[in-house]
């Protein structure tokens, strides 16, 4: 019996309406009308030869290799394009049909002949593989010169283009419009001289191209191939685990072949996923074996001394002994420890209970207070559950997608390949950005309303258009009075109907013209399916808090919750910043979001650690600063995490860092914090462990072992033996069991195991008794809090308004090929596409300073100031500019505020204002402004 490959399915029916039963080879299947005979054959057990149909592709029918014979049909149609019907009888060999294939295979041959043995793909191309089966060694043509000797593209870091190697087949095409949604290939010439091009004939660096590798993981032969594959030879192993950078949580299987890492390829079975990753996922993991990784603990008594190499029990006694003391001098209080987004959640989980077991206080925070801190409160107050309501797949069924304050083509790319092919079929988009972002107007799709507000007025927008809803009586009154509370109700209708949230009232505070504030609210509230996607362009606020309720404010009103195709999901930024969260990272909560002050909860906890629990919330990041300063905060461990470059208003950090006498760092590299720090503990990378990752959908994914840790121990090793030093015991001996211990002290997370993950894949939570298998939409029936309750949303001003003196407004962002604090993938060749933080400026505000593309700027604040070059653009508006903050160098949080959210002490990063001036000597107006470095770089 044939096992069925995945790629040999050909396209699978959408949607699934009535059953076909036919016969192949004599053997009886049964499918779904509109399955291919390619399908239907494989299903059958019958293997087709192909050439240029996949699974994940639409059939083309360009290679005839998949001929078959139909009883009652002439001809020899191609199985890939030809639909099942009922009754029909199928013939997939037949001496005819071999002979017919035979000379497909030789006519491709005469053009790229078997010359397999130096060939990367060597065993494992699909021309090879058919030449093989149907006996063909050579061709009888004469060869297809035309194609020979043709240049290669080496252009691309990650991958090259062979056009020696290229059967025209025309799969990468199709990955990069179908898959990827970026269009960035085409087949120009004909017959012998039709070669794959990229853009306008260009290299592929030079392209439209993303590198996403879908074209690579498409090519049939190594015409399109990974360089490391050439390089390291084929992978001898595979082992599946999730991608390290961000929210989307992508599977990857990671290929290697003596322990080094050959390639990542996507994995077709991750839901989050479906077979699809982005340039930083696919390609960007070279930082991991990096000449920069520490791997040997450092230790120094000030933070102006050299750092010196110790062992890990030399590192860790000295670091328990320190915090130990600070505890005896400075009381219990004086010490804290901040989570890491990007490590596992049995690492994080391990932290928390450091600081609250370990240290004795609640004095543990986590990154995810920078960037969806307000997400978790919006969402437990109004809805119940602090977390996204969707899994990504929903948005296939949205007809209305509304994108807030996200960017999903650079920060979230796989999943707005996934958004982008939704719009494809039609759905409408909505978006709401101060910027021009990619989807406004991207190959085949096209905003039909894009809401250019100004930074720091979301909340008049959304308040706006939930007037629109109420006013014009769109509102889903059954939904409401079903689901929600009737009170909360009742009061927000009457507030949010008030003339000063009208769109024409509002008009002057968000620069959107009310015709089409009005006319997105009514295509929002007539969906029927309308979801909204969010990020930081809503947290990031003094009033993202206020903007996660009007959101969900909205989504309740119009009856966009509890079912697929609607809902109100976060993208979160770091791979496992909802894991941080779900994690009881923050100080007033334990894991599943249960308040430290909540009896039986301490309870429970006090029971299963053993120790007594503070009922009162510890510090949070900014008031562990605040007291830092004021000298009653003595000492910080930072798992991952670094305060020093991501934190807003640098000087201020930087100070605080600067005034503790015990700063421990853990992390890959010696990065911005550790030049702060006294002792520096060696991180593990994704490769280098087992756990759990959770991300935007909820979903937790297996994080599996591919290398040792390069410094000997994993970061969830680190923390046990350093509660082990101070005195409270951990002994764990694989992550499983920290998971175990999660799930016995969080209810949702009650059903889930590592041998659950293992059969399903993955899990979104809640995972318990009753949702075994997890749970895809929250939501459902009623909500988590039981009535949805509305919240009222009144717009404040924030206080960071233009003036004469700081005229122009900062927002910041990100770019596919970097994340974050760059930190990992400044080390990739992904610098190619990105080497700088540049500020984005509007070609008046450009002109009327003296500034042109290109040029060296000035940006001050009442922060700081920082130095950068401009991009002049009108994808920012006028009194507008733009920046990211991947680089310690032009380092954009020296400008931004410690302004923040109401609620949550989110900063306020989207809303700086500053000034910005041409500079012709970069390096003095450098000198005579409050820069960053303050602490000379410390040996290593
Ligand atoms: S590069 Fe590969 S996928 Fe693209 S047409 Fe050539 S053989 Fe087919
Ligand atoms: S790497 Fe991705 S974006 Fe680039 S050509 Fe291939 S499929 Fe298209
Ligand atoms: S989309 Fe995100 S999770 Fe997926 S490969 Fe890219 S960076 Fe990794
Ligand atoms: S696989 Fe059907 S025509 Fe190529």
């Amino acid at each position: 019996m044939y096992a069925i490959d995945h790629k040999d399915l050909g396209t699978p029916p959408s949607p699934e309406t009535s059953r076909v039963t036919l016969e192949v080879d004599g053997a009886v299947v049964t499918v779904p009308a509109g399955t291919s005979v390619m399908r239907a054959a494989a299903l059958a057990g019958a293997r087709i030869p192909k050439l240029c149909a996949t699974d994940v592709l639409k059939a083309f029918g360009s290679c005839r290799l998949c001929l078959i014979e139909i009883e009652g049909r002439k001809g020899f149609p191609a199985s890939c394009t030809t639909e099942v019907a009922e009754g029909m009888k199928v013939r997939t060999r037949s001496e005819r049909l071999d002979g017919l294939r035979r000379s497909v295979v030789e006519l491709y041959v005469s053009d790229h002949p078997l010359d397999c043995d130096t060939c990367p793909a060597n065993g494992h191309c699909e021309l090879q593989n058919a030449a093989a089966e149907l006996g063909v060694t050579h061709s009888p043509y004469a060869p297809g010169a035309t194609q020979r000797g043709a240049p290669q593209d080496g252009s691309n870091p990650y991958f090259a283009f062979d056009p020696d190697l290229c059967i025209v087949c025309s799969r990468c095409v199709r990955a990069c419009d179908e898959v990827q949604g970026t269009f960035a290939l085409t087949i120009e010439g004909r017959g012998f001289a039709s070669r794959v091009s990229a853009s306008q004939h260009e290299p592929f660096v030079q392209s439209e191209c993303v590198s996403c590798g879908a074209c690579v993981e498409a090519c049939p032969t190594a015409a399109l191939s990974e360089k490391s594959l050439a390089i390291l030879g084929q992978p001898t192993r595979s082992t599946t685990t999730t991608c390290a950078y961000c929210g989307v949580g992508c599977s990857l299987e990671a290929e290697t072949r003596d322990d080094a890492v050959v390639r990542m390829v996507p994995n077709r079975a991750g839901r989050a996923n479906q077979g699809h990753a982005c340039v930083k996922g696919r390609f960007a993991y070279g930082y991991a074996t990096h000449e920069d990784r520490v791997r040997t603990p450092l230790i120094r008594e000030r933070i102006t001394d050299d750092w010196r190499e110790a062992t890990w029990d030399e590192a860790i006694e000295h670091t328990a002994r320190e915090f130990r003391r600070l505890q005896q001098t400075c009381g219990k209080h004086s010490i804290g420890g901040i989570t890491s987004s990007r490590c596992t959640n049995e690492e994080t989980y391990l932290v928390q209970k450091l600081v609250r077991a370990g240290f004795g206080n609640n004095n543990v925070d986590t990154c995810a207070r920078v960037c969806h801190s307000p997400t978790g409160y919006g969402l437990k107050h109004t809805l119940g559950e602090s977390a996204g309501t969707q899994e990504f797949a929903s948005v296939m069924k949205a007809d209305v997608i509304m994108v807030i304050g996200a960017n999903p083509t650079e920060g979230h790319p796989v999943f707005a390949s996934q958004l982008k092919r939704r719009l494809r079929q039609g759905a409408k988009l909505i978006i709401a950005d101060p910027r021009v972002i990619g989807l406004v107007r991207a190959p085949h799709v096209e905003a039909h309303h894009h809401l250019q507000l100004q930074p720091g007025t979301n909340v008049a927008l959304v308040n706006a258009m939930a007037h629109v809803v109420v006013t014009e009586g769109l509102t889903k009154a059954d939904y409401v009075a079903s689901r929600c509370e009737a009170d909360s109700f009742a009061k927000w209708a009457a507030f949010i109907s008030q003339p000063q949230n009208s769109p024409e009232a509002t008009e002057a505070i968000t620069g959107v013209p009310a015709s089409e504030v009005r006319a997105a609210a009514r295509t929002y509230a007539a969906g029927p399916n309308s979801a909204i996607y969010y990020g930081l362009g809503v947290t990031e606020h003094s009033q993202g808090t206020t903007m996660v309720m009007g959101i969900a404010n909205l989504a309740m009103a119009t009856g966009n919750l509890g079912r697929e195709g609607v809902g109100v999901s976060p993208l979160r930024g770091q791979n496992n910043v909802q894991g941080a969260c779900d994690m009881g990272s923050f100080p007033h909560e334990f894991t599943g979001y249960r308040h430290v002050s909540d009896e039986a909860t301490r309870r429970l906890f006090e029971g299963a650690w053993g120790v007594t629990l503070e009922a009162e919330p510890g510090l949070r990041i900014p008031n562990m600063f605040e007291a830092a300063l004021d000298g009653s905060f003595r000492g910080l461990y930072v798992q991952g995490e670094d305060l020093a470059q991501s934190d807003p208003n640098t000087q201020h950090v930087t100070a605080a860092l600067r005034a503790m006498e015990c700063v421990v760092v853990q992390d890959l590299f010696l990065n911005e914090t550790a030049r702060f720090a006294h002792v520096f503990l060696p991180g593990s990378s994704f490769l280098e462990k087992d756990g759990t990752f959770t991300n935007a959908e909820r979903r937790i994914s297996r994080v599996r072992k591919v290398m040792e840790p390069l410094a000997g121990l994993a970061d969830w090793e680190v923390t046990a033996r350093l509660a082990n030093a101070l005195g409270y015991e951990m002994s764990y001996s694989h992550p499983s069991e920290i998971m175990d211990e999660i799930a016995r002290l969080t209810p949702t997370f009650h059903g889930v195991t590592y041998a659950k993950l293992d059969r399903l894949g993955s899990i979104q939570w809640p995972c318990n008794e009753k949702a075994p298998e997890g749970t895809p939409t929250m939501h459902v029936g009623q909500f988590v809090r039981g009535k949805g309750k509305f919240y009222l949303t009144a717009y404040v001003p924030t206080s960071e308004r233009a003036s004469r003196r700081y005229p122009l407004v900062l927002t910041t962002g990100r770019v596919l090929t970097q994340y974050n604090v760059g930190a990992q993938t400044r080390r990739t060749a992904n610098v190619v596409w990105y080497a700088e933080d540049r500020l984005e400026i509007h070609p008046h505000d450009a002109e009327v300073r003296g500034i042109a593309d290109g040029d060296w700027v000035g940006v001050t604040s009442r922060a700081g100031g920082t130095v950068l070059r401009a991009t002049v653009t009108d994808r920012v508006a006028h009194g507008v500019v733009y920046t990211t903050f991947h680089f310690p160098e032009s380092g954009a949080n020296l400008v931004t505020t410690e302004n923040s959210d109401w609620a949550t002490n989110c900063p306020e990063y989207k809303v700086t204002a500053v000034q910005v001036v041409r500079l012709d000597h970069p390096d003095a107006w450098r000198g005579r402004h409050r820069m960053q470095r303050a602490v000379p770089e410390p040996a290593a």
